[in-house]
């Protein structure tokens, strides 16, 4: 007899979605398949060489303490390294009792949810947002209300807008979450000024929020823009940092900088999670930042990832069809892609499979429905000349639909929002 589970699963196994990324991802695997679908580094980037000798030194000198359990909030003198950081970095100095070492920001998410979130608590998040983070939401049964961005971040307008309306709905949202740098999916980073109204309406609501940084440092151009925490006189700023997209995310070594309350809380809740993040990986992150590999890395993977930034925007110029719109993010990893109205993503990415080329769709990020006609690209992780490939293979599939399903009249309009 075949057996189900269906009727065995928690409430909260029923609320998580399977995160179209990680379905994509298997596509991966097909060697001919080229994939600007999933979010991930460029083995290129990878400091393999520099951290040879790092874990060479962590095994001969502290293998008997880096093959071990580890302390629930995390290696101390990471912890330390990167509270001084923080300073160092951004000017928000932090003590060692302000950061929790989580296995990659997303375990971060994962602990936050679990320790603010009762069932039917309200998320606030830009429109679209990060899967991940939805997927964290949701397995803890809260709902979440997208506010709509341009391509300066976050419009503050559309979120004082939702907030009033919450108000007469005597209702309050328990933070709101925001990727406000490079953002996944699209690549785009809050302004200054909008960071300065947003803080403001965080003290006049009395709001928190969980700012999510894991591409700030990947800056390809443009003025540096200060972290929201910097702002933060209050402990209404909980931070999310990220070695994955810096260093390697093999490691999976994240980290949250926040009031030591939640720090506590959140151990509290991670110690049924893992007991400890990867202790070994602890290790090495430190060796890394101790022996200065880090920062020096850092700047080639912002040189890599710029030219490859470039050749994919070149060749979306030259092979993809009038009508299809693209943003240029000053750093990141990926670019946003709006199709003309005729076209809808999940439809063209059926016919792009075929030809061995893939891409995530729009729709999952939007958490309240619609972006049927947006693409996230990702250009970190193909080759150059599969990037030009790939595009140009894009760009004949989008060809063809448009062909079979339109006239010309149909295109979007120059200037049309891309949001
Ligand atoms: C916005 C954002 N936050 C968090 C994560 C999770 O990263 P990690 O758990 O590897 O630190 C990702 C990964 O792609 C991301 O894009």
């Amino acid at each position: 007899m075949k057996k189900t589970f269906e009727t065995m699963f928690s409430l909260s196994a029923n609320n998580m979605r399977a995160s179209e990324i990680r379905e994509l991802l298997k596509l991966l695997t097909k060697p001919e398949m080229i994939s600007f679908a999933g979010g991930l580094p460029n083995p290129e980037a990878f400091p393999i060489e520099a951290m040879k000798p790092v874990v060479a030194h962590v095994m001969n000198e502290h293998a008997r303490d880096a093959l071990q359990y580890g302390v629930t909030e995390g290696h101390n003198k990471l912890r330390d390294a990167i509270a001084k950081g923080m300073g160092q970095v951004y000017g928000v100095p932090q003590s060692l009792s302000n950061i929790l070492i989580t296995t990659g920001s997303q375990q971060a998410m994962n602990l936050l949810s679990l320790i603010l979130l009762s069932p039917g608590d309200l998320v606030l998040t830009e429109n679209p947002t990060y899967l991940g983070a939805l997927q964290s939401f949701y397995a803890c049964q809260a709902r979440v209300e997208a506010v709509p961005m341009d391509e300066h971040g976050m419009r503050m307008d559309a979120l004082e807008e939702k907030l009033n309306s919450l108000r007469q709905r005597q209702e309050r949202p328990k933070f709101i979450y925001m990727v406000p740098t490079f953002q996944n999916p699209t690549g785009v980073t809050l302004s200054r000024e909008r960071r300065e109204r947003l803080y403001a309406l965080l003290q006049e609501r009395d709001l928190l929020l969980i700012e999510d940084d894991p591409y700030g440092l990947l800056r390809f151009e443009g003025e540096t823009v200060p972290l929201i925490k910097s702002l933060d006189q209050e402990d209404r700023v909980i931070y999310l940092g990220s070695f994955s997209k810096i260093l390697a995310p093999g490691f999976r070594t994240g980290w949250l900088a926040a009031p030591e309350e939640i720090v506590n809380r959140a151990g509290l809740a991670k110690q049924a999670q893992d007991l400890c993040s990867n202790t070994f990986g602890q290790y090495c992150v430190f060796e890394a930042l101790y022996h200065n590999i880090l920062f020096p890395h850092v700047k080639e993977i912002v040189a890599l990832y710029k030219r490859k930034r470039d050749i994919m925007l070149d060749a979306m110029q030259k092979y993809f069809p009038k009508g299809v719109t693209w943003n240029k993010p000053a750093g990141g990893m990926f670019i946003w892609v709006t199709l003309p109205p005729a076209l809808n993503a999940l439809d063209l990415l059926g016919k792009a499979i075929e030809n061995n080329v893939a891409y995530v769709t729009g729709e999952p990020f939007f958490p309240n429905g619609g972006g049927q006609n947006h693409c996230r690209m990702n250009y970190s992780y193909s080759s150059d000349e599969a990037i030009v490939e790939g595009i140009k293979r894009l760009g004949r599939v989008m060809e063809e639909q448009l062909r079979e399903k339109t006239n010309p009249q149909k295109l979007a309009p120059e200037g049309m929002e891309i949001f």
